[in-house]
Order: C-alpha cells, then sequence, then structure tokens
C-alpha cells in the first residue's frame, strides 16, 4: 500500500499537490467541530475537479425518493446533510491575475493538518507568468471551545516585486450537493446585509426550513499593523462580501483575517436568530484570531488527554490511530444529543450524514470507554426517536418499535427494501448498547428511566416479527438481511436470531432488575406501555424455542438457512484482479457466491464472548473468514478482535493495519467522497478489546493484553465507574496509572490486581513476580 502522505506522529503532511487526487485530499484534510465542519477545498477559487462540502450537523434536507418501483413502506425521503453557505471563500489576485490552483503554477506545495492543535495549513509559492512571485499561506480551524465560531487566516507575500494585492472574502449561499435526487436547489435566501465591518446571510433551506445565519468579520494587516483600506461591497444574490486592494511592499506580509460565526434555527429561535449570530461575532472580533485560537487549542489538549492512544516504535501505526480519533473528536463530542454519527462525519455527501447502526456497533464502545457520558448522549439520541421507531414499525404492520436504517430525525430514509425492511438486527445493536452502557458504568439510571421503555418496544417487535412453526415447534426469522449484505432475504440468519433472543431475554432480566431496584418506576412504566403478563410469557417461549441454524459436522453456526449450500470458494482463489467484487461482479453472481462482505455470525461472537468458548470461535473465524472479502470498511476490525483473542496474532495485526490506515493509505480507493469515519471507531477498538484484550463482566475490569510484534508497546486512558486509569503495555509489563477516582481491583492476565488513587501500579506479565506500587510523579 502506498504511503501518500509524509509520516509523523502528530501531522498529516502533503508536500505535492496532485489535482487528479484532489478529492481525496479535500476527504483527509477535512474538520469540524460537533456543530459544522468541512471538507479541505481551497478558500480562493478552484477550477479543477473538486467537491466542496460545508455541513451542519442536524440541518437536513429532505431529498424527495427516487427509485426504479416503489413499494408500499418506502420512505418519502431521504433526508440529507447538505453542503451550506460557503464561508472560507477569499478571491485573491495580484497585478490583474487570479490565483487559481487549476491553471496557475506553483511551487514547494504544502499542506498540514496537525491533530494535536486541530488546524489545517496550506502554503506555496506562486509564479505568475509575468515573473511575480507570491508566496501564500492559508489557516484554518473551526473552534473546538464554542462551536459557532471559525476562523481563518490568508497570509501572502510579494517576494520579488511590489504592487497591488486584491482580496475578496465573502459568503456564499449559492451551493449545490452533488448527490441530489432530482438537482434540486436545496437552499433560498433570507436575508443579506453588508455593512461596513461585518457582513451577513440568512439562508433556509427549502421544504425541512431550517434557517442559517452565516456572518464574517474581517481584519487586515501589513505585517504586524492593522490597515483599513477602502472596502468595496458584493452584494449578488445569496452573497456578500467586500473587494479591496492593498498596495504591498516587496516582502511585506498582507494577512487577512477572516472571523465566522455559523448560528441555525435548531439551536435558536428564528425570530432573534440574525442578531444571536452577529452578537457571537462581534465577540469573536472582540476577542480576536489569536485568543480565539487559544481558546480552541486548550479544548483540543483536553480532548487528546481523555482520547489519545501512543504506540511506541511505530510511527506508521502512531499517525493512523491519531488521525482516526482526531476525526471522531471532530465530529461528535456527545455535546448535543440530538446529533449522532453519520459513517462519512462532515467529510462528505455519502450517506447522507445519517445514523446507521454503525453507531451502536462500533463507535459507541469507543466513547463509553473514553467519556460515558457522551456514551449516555448516543443513548438519549435513540430514545428521542423510540416514538419514530414505533410509527415505523406501524408502518410495516409489526408491533414494538423498528428502528430506521439511517436517519437523521428518527424517521426512515434507506430505500432499498432488502435492507431497508429486511435488515432488522439494526434493533438488536440499540439493545446491545444499552447493556454495554449499564455493564460497563454500573449505572442503571440510564436503564431505568429511559432503557426499559426502549428494550420493551424492541422486544415487542421481534415477538411480532418472529414466525412460529408449529411442525418444528420453533420460532423463526423469516425474510431478513443479516449484516453481510452480500446475502439478501435470507430465512434464519443466525446473527438476526441470536441478537433477536437476547433481546427478549435482556429485557426480561431488565424488567426484574428494575423491579428489584426502583419497583415504583417500572409499575408507572407498565401501566404507560400497556405490559401485559402474557407478553413476558411470549417472550421467554420465544427464547427457549428459537432456532439457531448450524452445522454439527463442521462444529459452526450457519450463517442463514442453505449458506452452507452455495458452491464453496475461499477469498484465497479467486483472482486478485477480481477484487473489489463488488466492483468487477454482478449484484446476482455476488448473491448466488458465498463470500461473505462483512463479520455476520463472527459479529455475534464478538458480542457475546462469555456466551462462545474459544475453540468455538476459532472453528467459525477458521471457517468465514477465508470467505470474507471485507468489502465494508467495518469488517477488518471485528476480524482483528476475534483474531486477538483466539490467539492468531500476525492476523489480527494484518487486520488491524486494514482498519487502522483505510483513508490515509486510501486502501479501498474510495477515499475521495469521504473518510470511513465509523470504521475509524473500529481500528481503536482493535486495539483495545483487541490487542489489550479489554472486557468488562459481571462488573469487573478485566485485560488480557499483548504487544504486536511490530510495537514496542502502546498505551491509552480510560474512564471507568468514576476513575480515569493510565495503562501502558510493554511486553513484560502493564503500568497502571490511576488519575482519579477510588481504589480499583481489576483482573490482568486473569490474575486480580489493586490500582490506588495518584499510584502508577506495575504488573508484570510472569505470574511468579508480584506486582509493585510506585507513586505515579
Ligand atoms: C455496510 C453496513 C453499514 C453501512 C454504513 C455498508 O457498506 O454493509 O453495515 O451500516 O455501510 O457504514
Amino acid at each position: 500500500m502506498k504511503v501518500k502522505f509524509g509520516v509523523d506522529e502528530w501531522r498529516i503532511i502533503e508536500q505535492e499537490f496532485d489535482p487528479a487526487a484532489n478529492r481525496f485530499s479535500e476527504s483527509i484534510f477535512s474538520l469540524g467541530n460537533e456543530h459544522m465542519g468541512l471538507r479541505g477545498f481551497f478558500e480562493e477559487d478552484y477550477s479543477g475537479d473538486s467537491l466542496p462540502g460545508t455541513y451542519l450537523a442536524g440541518v437536513f434536507y429532505p431529498d424527495k425518493t427516487r427509485v426504479g418501483w416503489w413499494k408500499i413502506g418506502y420512505p418519502e425521503f431521504f433526508a440529507k446533510m447538505i453542503n451550506s453557505a460557503n464561508w472560507i471563500g477569499v478571491k485573491i489576485a495580484s497585478g490583474g491575475a487570479s490565483l487559481d490552483l487549476a491553471q496557475c503554477r506553483i511551487r514547494d506545495f504544502r499542506r498540514e493538518l496537525d491533530m494535536k492543535e486541530g488546524r489545517l495549513t496550506r502554503s506555496f509559492v506562486w509564479s505568475g507568468a509575468d515573473g511575480r512571485e507570491t508566496a501564500c499561506c492559508f489557516t484554518r480551524f473551526l473552534s473546538m471551545a464554542e462551536n459557532n465560531l471559525a476562523c481563518l487566516a490568508v497570509e501572502i507575500t510579494p517576494l520579488n516585486y511590489a504592487g497591488t494585492l486584491s482580496l475578496t472574502p465573502y459568503l456564499d449561499g449559492d451551493v449545490v450537493n452533488e448527490d441530489a435526487n432530482y438537482a434540486e436547489q436545496f437552499w433560498e435566501e433570507v436575508a443579506q446585509t453588508v455593512a461596513s465591518d461585518w457582513a451577513l446571510l440568512v439562508m433556509r433551506t427549502k421544504k425541512s426550513e431550517f434557517t442559517v445565519a452565516t456572518a464574517m468579520a474581517v481584519q487586515l494587516f501589513l505585517d504586524r499593523d492593522e490597515v483599513f483600506p477602502s472596502r468595496e461591497a458584493i452584494a449578488a444574490p445569496q452573497k456578500v462580501g467586500w473587494s479591496c486592494e492593498v498596495q504591498v511592499e516587496q516582502g511585506q506580509k498582507l494577512t487577512l483575517h477572516k472571523l465566522i460565526a455559523v448560528c441555525t434555527s435548531r439551536d435558536y429561535p428564528v425570530a432573534g436568530l440574525n442578531e444571536i449570530c452577529l452578537a457571537k461575532l462581534r465577540g469573536a472580533a472582540a476577542q480576536g484570531y489569536a485568543a480565539l485560537w487559544a481558546e480552541h487549542r486548550r479544548e483540543m489538549t483536553r480532548k487528546w488527554e481523555e482520547s489519545d492512544l501512543t504506540i511506541r516504535g511505530d510511527h506508521l501505526a502512531q499517525q493512523g490511530i491519531r488521525y482516526n480519533i482526531f476525526q471522531l473528536n471532530q465530529t461528535y463530542t456527545g455535546k448535543d444529543p440530538r446529533l449522532n454519527i453519520g459513517p462519512k462525519g462532515f467529510t462528505g455527501e455519502k450517506y447522507g450524514g445519517g445514523t446507521y447502526w454503525d453507531t451502536e456497533a462500533f463507535c459507541f464502545p469507543f466513547y463509553l470507554y473514553t467519556d460515558p457520558e457522551v456514551a449516555r448522549n448516543l443513548l438519549y439520541y435513540r430514545y428521542l426517536h423510540l416514538q419514530r421507531a414505533r410509527e415505523n414499525a406501524a408502518q410495516l404492520g409489526l408491533k414494538g418499535a423498528l428502528y430506521p436504517m439511517v436517519t437523521v430525525d428518527g424517521r426512515e430514509c434507506h430505500n432499498e427494501w432488502e435492507i431497508t425492511f429486511e435488515e432488522i438486527h439494526r434493533n438488536g445493536a440499540i439493545a446491545y448498547a444499552i447493556y454495554q452502557y449499564t455493564e460497563y458504568t454500573g449505572d442503571s439510571s440510564y436503564l431505568i428511566q429511559y432503557g426499559l421503555e426502549v428494550l420493551v418496544e424492541l422486544s415487542r417487535f421481534w415477538a411480532s416479527r418472529v414466525t412460529y412453526q408449529p411442525r418444528r415447534d420453533q420460532y423463526l426469522i423469516l425474510g431478513v438481511t443479516g449484516p453481510n449484505e452480500y446475502e439478501n432475504n435470507v430465512n434464519n440468519n443466525w446473527y438476526t436470531n441470536t441478537m433477536a433472543a437476547w433481546t427478549l431475554e435482556y429485557t426480561l432480566n431488565s424488567l426484574e432488575t428494575v423491579r428489584r431496584g426502583a419497583g415504583a418506576a417500572l409499575e408507572r412504566l407498565v401501566a404507560r406501555l400497556g405490559l401485559d403478563p402474557s407478553e413476558l410469557r411470549q417472550w421467554a417461549a420465544i427464547i427457549a424455542k428459537m432456532y439457531y441454524p448450524r452445522c454439527e459436522a463442521a462444529g459452526i453456526f450457519e450463517q442463514n438457512d442453505q449458506y452452507l449450500d452455495k458452491e464453496m470458494q475461499l477469498v484465497s482463489e479467486l483472482d486478485p484482479a477480481e477484487l473489489p467484487l463488488n466492483k468487477h461482479w454482478s449484484w446476482d453472481r455476488i448473491l448466488r457466491s458465498n463470500f461473505i462482505k462483512q463479520a455476520d455470525v463472527l459479529q455475534g461472537l464478538y458480542f457475546f464472548p462469555e456466551r462462545f468458548d474459544r475453540e468455538c470461535l476459532r472453528r467459525n473465524f477458521d471457517f468465514y473468514e477465508p470467505r470474507t472479502v471485507h468489502e465494508s470498511s467495518l469488517s477488518a476490525s471485528v476480524h482483528s478482535i476475534l483474531a486477538s483473542r483466539i490467539g492468531y496474532r500476525d492476523k489480527a495485526y494484518e487486520l488491524y493495519l486494514r482498519t487502522a490506515r483505510l483513508d490515509l493509505d486510501n486502501y479501498n480507493a474510495d477515499t475521495d467522497d469521504g473518510v470511513h469515519l465509523t470504521s475509524m471507531a473500529g481500528s481503536w477498538l482493535a486495539i483495545v478489546q483487541g490487542f489489550a484484550g479489554m472486557l468488562v463482566r459481571e462488573g469487573r475490569l478485566q485485560l488480557n493484553p499483548y504487544v504486536p510484534a511490530q510495537w514496542q508497546g502502546y498505551s491509552f486512558q480510560i474512564a471507568f465507574r468514576g476513575r480515569k486509569l493510565k495503562l501502558e503495555i510493554a511486553a513484560d509489563r502493564v503500568c497502571i496509572r490511576q488519575l482519579s477516582g477510588e481504589a480499583l481491583s481489576l483482573d490482568i492476565w486473569g490474575r486480580e490486581c489493586l490500582t490506588q488513587p495518584g499510584q502508577r501500579t506495575v504488573i508484570p506479565a510472569r505470574p511468579e513476580s508480584a506486582p509493585r506500587v510506585q507513586d505515579a510523579g
């Protein structure tokens, strides 16, 4: 795999501008701050190929569904996170020539994403046709401290001439989505104002009627001195700004600071929106660029203190995992429970910015282990959508709640019947996240207040979706698609049946737990939901008689009925030129083959390590992994974790590499349309749950760590039941620094050990040496 970017532990460095790979770089150099995000497109005009993207979390357009053949139950629209007003724009001209990297000659190009500080810079020397050499440098950041604000700095220095530089900072609401079903314009202008020192553009989405106010203020400096050239206002439809000209001496640096405030009607009443936005802008202007930058950096430092993962002895791996953590933190900080994590975050249009099962199955543990409050907000997001999930189930003629396959506001957006109606295992992942949260934190308050209601509705769904087959005296689940989307409309997907029965069981257990701990709350819930004892009896019957396909001879679970009737082939027998299959084979051929897109049976074995022993896991892994093409970005991480659990260390590392640098190395040649954000969480899990073997069983933290041969060691921090622990793993020992909270008893390599607040406990790998306690220092 070709490493395109300079290898550095904290930075992503690009040293050559390649117009043919522009979209790829734009994805990689995306920034976000939970409230908004943007791809790495340019401030100045660019006439080459580009996918400009400026996104606002939770602001969507209901793009009318387009399908070949309408099926009852399809959603009316796909809610898309849409490209919104471009606020980075600054046109640049020198001596009448305009800067455009698709047309101009440049040298010494360098683009650098500083992940520690959350800042993107780009610099080059522009060599004009007339021999003029102009140094240009652009810096931008989206404040993590005050997420309505963003700043950019443009520095221009004439290197071998004195002359007039012209700058036109602007806001442009005339933007489109490439992914628009009917090439519609999603925005209309509401208002605009260009004052002497600020400009405001107010746009509204059609249909969904989100109003967005974007305001900018600009300061100009010649070297260190502020200058005030006369500004000519631009006030075109959907566009505001000024242009100005500044006379600059050779070697003098002209700097433009553009401060931006963006406020939406999602957060503020429309009536006062413009004033709020302008007040934020004025506040930012009073603070100035340097103070805003310092505030942002402080917040970045805090974020990294919670979530950094260091790897000793492998810079490439270190850069990869930091990039993934960086993008996760830029996309979702958990401050707003109305928001969630799209598979591409703020880095592209694909998947519409919607929420998938990816959140619960892959992202959730990352947030749970680093900041459980954030994880709680992710759960609460689903609670807020419960009513819509009930409506969704009812629309399909079912009871209880079916969460959507894809959603922004709780309504289903997906419109391929074999997925929308059949990939119902997503309900299982939502129940599993409630379980994980309660088990990991030991805090039942979420379960009591919100979780149990969700579980009851999920159970009602499963109870109405199963089929009782009297001939076999068994419950079946017919017509589903499992996680492996290379099999559609199958019967008895083992994973789906397992998740369904487990959800019923967990719900029954939770009802009992809540009855014991909060009987009055339970009574109220039972009355409100009209929960009848006959329902509970039915759930118990389904658990007892659920059918699980298996192959006794091979000692494996069968992915679904008739999977083993297929012609059996291994991925290693395929001509590599045919991979990825989804780009080379007809859909029909893929469906008929035994090739698996992503973990399916193995996803279930991953979720329930206490139910299936290592031998069972090994047999299933040995059977399914060689038939898996890993054509979902979510696949490799789960397989890597399972390989670690079995003890297949080389395999675990090989699969880990596929997930850790998936985007930086453009592994699947598909990062152009955005990074694979949800799979980035999987790479973190491959280290923490895989190499470090972290699990919580019956409230007890357990680690069974090893260090991949390619590394010297690694460390990460977790938050566990009121404590913060920093774990440093080396081949011969584990060191635990307890940063806060009460003493903790945990198991490392199956041995019990105790950590104390403020102390560093060293646990040697060899059992004969006793743990040592040192001052944390
Ligand atoms: C995967 C799904 C996943 C979706 C979004 C698909 O390719 O098969 O499991 O939810 O991508 O990441």
